[in-house]
């Protein structure tokens, strides 16, 4: 730091040139990401309320309702308006927390929490601060986890199971009604992390897609993630955890008795946390409502199956399964996929590579203009390629 402060246009001109190096949503090559520009509203919300801070209720009691409010309205997105959760930085801290409730709800020593291969690694993350052993289980051919597999990685020191709904990796759903009924067969908790596919999958049916189970209808299911800073189009940081009621919750719940608000119950990891956030959720919530959801997902699920088809046109290249979300798998068996991902970085285009496959999502920034490009430059590496 220097001793004498510089004046705050030259500050801003200096952050200007340097955030230059960025890359931005509305550049449109930004295809690998679960996030996107945040919609108008919350970010004028968000930037208006930047001092609220949830980590003391008692000093910002409203904006405390109106996270009550947002809970609330997600649980009733996912089909449990008595659902109790919060707001919290991401999925990775959603993820922690409904590992940490099953921890210290469970009477076993230690504990085994299966797992399929597919799932984010937030639960690595999770298993490794609460001493749970993961238990990976492997897929089918719909890269959805095999219930077989589930069944047989069962045993005495199993506390609970992990479903996903919207893998990090294909955007599929896991068969979530299965893995709820081998949760009440034998007495399991069971997590969904729907972090992606919570604001996209409670929309497909009524625009004409397929959409799979995964929310608390299915009465094995504990709790469930759901990030409103994904398809939920809010500013970073907002994630959401949600637990069917009180019962779980309980086991993460810290009394805070220090605080100038007065002393507060708290369940989440993080003490102070930004009630802008919270606030930006509830603005998007109230003003899009359903509808706008749902407006936005179709135009995202229509890029999908443009791009889908697209891709089953070029030589050599396809999907590695239909798209049930808004993400697309592009596999080579003729081609090298790293080779064609580093070839696509080259022009600019920000593509997320897995091991077997290169990961497409759609997602609102990315319109019909974008996908055709992304398609051209796509069709002239594979013509080089093939010499
Ligand atoms: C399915 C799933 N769960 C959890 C996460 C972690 O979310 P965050 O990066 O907000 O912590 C991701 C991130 O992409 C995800 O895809």
């Amino acid at each position: 730091m220097k001793e004498k402060g510089l004046p705050a246009k030259t500050v801003l001109k200096e952050i200007e040139s340097r955030l230059n190096k960025d890359f931005t949503f509305n550049s449109g090559k930004v295809l690998g990401s679960m996030c996107t520009n945040p919609h108008d509203l919350a970010k004028e919300v968000y930037a208006r309320f930047l001092e609220k801070n949830l980590g003391d209720p008692g000093l910002f009691p409203a904006t405390a309702q109106l996270e009550e409010e947002v809970i609330q309205m997600l649980g009733m997105l996912l089909s449990n308006p008595k659902a109790t959760g919060n707001i919290v930085t991401g999925g990775t801290e959603a993820n922690v927390l409904a590992l940490w409730a099953f921890k210290n709800a469970n009477t076993k020593n230690g504990g085994e929490i299966i797992v399929p291969v597919s799932a984010h690694c937030s639960f690595d993350k999770a298993a490794s601060l609460l001493g749970f052993r993961i238990i990976r289980v492997g897929l089918n051919g719909k890269f959805q986890v095999d219930i077989e597999a589930v069944r047989e990685a069962i045993n005495h020191k199993t506390v609970a199971l992990v479903g996903i709904a919207g893998t990090t990796s294909l955007g599929v759903v896991d068969p979530i009604r299965e893995l709820s009924d081998i949760a009440l067969e034998h007495n399991l908790l069971l997590h969904v992390d729907a972090a992606f596919g919570g604001f996209v999958l409670p929309f497909l049916k009524e625009i004409g897609y397929e959409a799979p189970e995964f929310d608390f209808r299915l009465s094995g299911v504990s709790s469930i993630t759901i990030d409103p800073h994904k398809m939920g189009l809010a500013p970073i940081p907002a994630g959401g955890i949600l637990f069917r009621n009180s019962d779980l919750r309980k086991f993460i719940t810290w009394k805070v008795p220090y605080l100038a608000g007065g002393e507060i119950e708290q369940a989440t990891f993080v003490g102070t946390r930004s009630g802008a956030s919270v606030i930006a959720v509830w603005a998007l919530l109230n003003h899009l409502g359903r509808e706008g959801y749902r407006r936005i997902v179709k135009r995202c699920m229509r890029l999908t199956w443009k791009l889908t088809e697209g891709i089953k046109q070029i030589y050599g290249l396809d999907v590695m399964t239909e798209p049930v979300t808004n993400v697309v798998g592009i596999k080579s068996d003729i081609f090298n996929i790293k080779l064609i991902a580093e070839k696509l970085r080259k022009l600019g285009w920000a593509v997320a590579l897995f091991p077997r496959h290169i990961r497409i999502v759609l997602m609102p920034h990315i319109n019909e203009k974008h996908v055709e490009s992304f398609l051209k430059d796509l069709r002239n590496i594979v013509r080089e390629l093939k010499g």
